[in-house]
């Protein structure tokens, strides 16, 4: 089967453990370049290096995503280095109240 996101530039929260790295890894498999992001440095190091183990393309760059100038940094960064986002797995999170994603306020 062809790579389907080719050229792809998938940006992954949380992607130090657990769904977000298995997204991440899934991700370069598929051809995109990844930008691996978590608050744990030591495990987004190892996803990187995993990806670029197996031939794919990958960096990190730590965000704490509870903080919305880190997210801004984040983005602006992974625009800067290759100039296009098409993809955010806004996968890192902790479980809260439940409500519907426009209503929630930027602190929550
Ligand atoms: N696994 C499940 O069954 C399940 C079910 C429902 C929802 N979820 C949600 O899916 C997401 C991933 O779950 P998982 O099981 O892979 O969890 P996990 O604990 O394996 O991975 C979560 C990752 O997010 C990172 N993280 C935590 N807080 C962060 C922050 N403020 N900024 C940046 N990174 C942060 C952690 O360092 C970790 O690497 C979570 O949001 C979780 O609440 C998981």
């Amino acid at each position: 089967m062809a790579e389907q996101l080719n050229g792809k530039v998938v940006l992954v929260t949380g992607a130090s453990s657990g769904i977000g790295r298995a997204v991440a890894l899934a991700s370069a498999r598929e051809g995109a370049r990844v930008v691996v992001s978590d608050v744990a440095v030591e495990g987004g190091e190892e996803t990187v290096r995993v990806i670029g183990d197996a031939g794919g393309e990958a960096d990190f760059v730590g965000a704490d995503v509870s903080k919305a100038a880190e997210i801004e940094a984040l983005v602006g960064e992974t625009v800067e280095s290759y100039g296009r986002l098409d993809c955010a797995v806004n996968n890192a999170g902790i479980e809260g109240v439940l409500a519907p994603t426009a209503d929630y306020p930027d602190e929550t």
